[in-house]
């Protein structure tokens, strides 16, 4: 298992909760975050005042999928998530080790997962 950990814009939520549902990734979790990259430290002159132009607000998707479709999953992400503007976001997969549906007590890949396209945010 991978957990793919998406920094969006906010706009972009829904298309990634689509493309989510389409690879039958059935959890996620949503975060407010505040970050920035490469442009970090910039600074702009605005009326005599330099303004640091550093963090930006955006959203933190988490989602954990099996291994298998990690590399179509973030294809998909990276796709949706696009407007080809600096400050898209990024990406990162990282090693889950396990995974325990807390109800059942079940354990591994299948707790991750749904069988049918849930049509959310339709
Ligand atoms: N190395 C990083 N580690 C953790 N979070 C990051 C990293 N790089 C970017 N982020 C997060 O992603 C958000 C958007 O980053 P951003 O898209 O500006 O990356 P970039 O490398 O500057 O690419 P671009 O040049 O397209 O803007 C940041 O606000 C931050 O929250
Ligand atoms: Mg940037």
């Amino acid at each position: 298992m991978k957990k793919i950990e998406a920094i969006i814009r906010h706009e972009k939520l829904q298309e990634v909760q689509d493309v989510l549902d389409e690879c039958g990734v059935s959890g996620l979790t949503v975060t407010e975050v505040k970050g920035c990259g490469a442009q970090r430290g910039y600074t702009e002159s605005y009326r005599g005042t330099k303004v640091n132009i550093s963090l930006r607000p955006r959203l933190k998707i988490e989602a954990v999928v099996r291994a298998e479709i990690v590399d179509k999953v973030v294809d998909k992400i990276a796709e949706a998530a696009r407007t080809g503007e600096v400050g898209d976001g990024k990406i990162f997969v990282i090693d889950i080790e396990q995974a325990v549906r807390i109800r059942t007590g079940e354990r591994g890949p299948e707790t991750i997962q749904h069988a049918e396209r849930s049509m959310w945010g339709h």
